[in-house]
């Protein structure tokens, strides 16, 4: 059936301004890793893309691995986007990536400029777009030059085949490195993509501050930790979660989910519940607490855990104390 968005789809979002560019982000975007790949459900990834439109979700993640298989991910989108969001082209902001193995040979993989280039162009093609809004590089590559690889990402923007650039999973150093770089070549870096949750919150020893310093934003991935900050795992792991599926791709295993993390999960839901939150809302409020980052990619595997995850907006502030429970909890 034809797609017609709601009319009030902005009415309940909020925006925040990424780094010091121009561009607002929805507080909450989504991400295509997983689940809208050619072997999930096609109509199921039909379905939360238009819920997330419908709420004021305005931002979609891809990268060229994303599926299984590598690039279906990128396939479906377009396919759907084609089919649902071609007239709201301009609302939207889609971005992928280069950084993985994509293809076979030396120029499929890492940061050089022959791999960027031509992945880039692959990923236009299948999502059927003329360019995408962000392009990231998306690990970073020990043996090419960082010049290289933001000469190659200075040199996509002025090809006018993407409107900004980003970096993803650098740590402080290199990324402050590739910031400046960036800024020199007249291309400022608009986003770094790390991942951040209750669960793993490396990025708050340096690397938020270098961020924030440098005007660059900062959109956090797997803010779930994949599912486990949520109440999936309570009881057990249930047939129908990732880390049931086998997917592969680095998606969560059985394996992950531990005694250990089960306590934490159990302590940290009995504060959430005090909060009127479900345990997705409190961890994603929990990242969005800070106003440095400009919004969070969230994962979703149904249209309802959209709805439920968005609800996170109605409560984004902690005291001082469930702070100083949270820290005590997480150790
Ligand atoms: N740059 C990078 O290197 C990188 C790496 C990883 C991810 N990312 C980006 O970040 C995006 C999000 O990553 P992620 O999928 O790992 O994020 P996540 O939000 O941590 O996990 C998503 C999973 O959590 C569960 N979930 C989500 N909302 C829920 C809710 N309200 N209630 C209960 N369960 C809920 C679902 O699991 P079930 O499937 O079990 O239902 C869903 O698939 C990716 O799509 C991608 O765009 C980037």
């Amino acid at each position: 059936m034809s797609y017609l968005a709601a009319p009030d789809r902005y009415d309940t979002m909020t925006y925040r301004r990424c780094g010091k560019s121009g561009l607002l982000l929805p507080a909450l975007s989504l991400g295509l890793w997983h689940n809208f790949g050619a072997i999930d459900d096609l109509d199921n990834a039909r379905q939360m893309l238009r819920t997330a439109f419908d709420h004021g979700i305005t931002h979609f993640d891809l990268a060229n691995n994303y599926g299984p298989p590598p690039g279906s991910a990128e396939s479906s989108f377009g396919q759907l986007f084609q089919q649902d969001f071609v007239t709201h082209r301009d609302e939207l902001i889609i971005s992928t990536k280069a950084g993985y193995t994509m293809w076979a040979g030396p120029y499929g993989d890492w940061g050089s400029k022959k791999y960027l280039v031509s992945s880039l162009d692959q990923s236009l093609r299948r999502m059927g777009l003329d360019y995408v809004d962000i392009f990231y590089h998306h690990r970073p590559d020990p043996n090419t030059p960082l010049e290289e690889t933001m000469v190659a990402l200075d040199g996509i923007v002025r090809s006018g085949k993407a409107l900004y650039v980003g970096i993803s999973n650098y740590g402080a150093r290199e990324a402050k490195q590739a910031i400046q770089m960036l800024r020199e070549l007249g291309t400022p870096c608009l986003i770094h993509q790390p991942r951040y949750s209750l669960f793993d919150r490396w990025v708050e020893k340096k690397l938020l501050h270098v961020l924030h310093h440098e005007g660059v934003g900062c959109i956090p991935f797997s803010p779930l930790a994949q599912g486990l900050l949520t109440n999936k795992y309570l009881a057990g792991i249930p047939a129908d979660s990732r880390a049931a599926s086998h997917r592969g791709n680095g998606a969560l295993e059985e394996g992950a989910v531990t005694e250990d993390k089960l306590r934490k999960i159990r302590a940290l839901n009995e504060i959430a519940q005090q909060r009127g939150q479900s345990l997705a809302q409190f961890a994603l409020a929990w990242i969005l607490k800070d106003p440095r980052i400009s919004s969070v990619l969230i994962g979703a595997s149904k249209p309802a855990q959209i709805v439920d995850s968005i609800g996170c907006l109605k409560n984004i502030s902690f005291s001082a104390g469930e702070l100083k429970k949270i820290n005590g909890i997480l150790g």
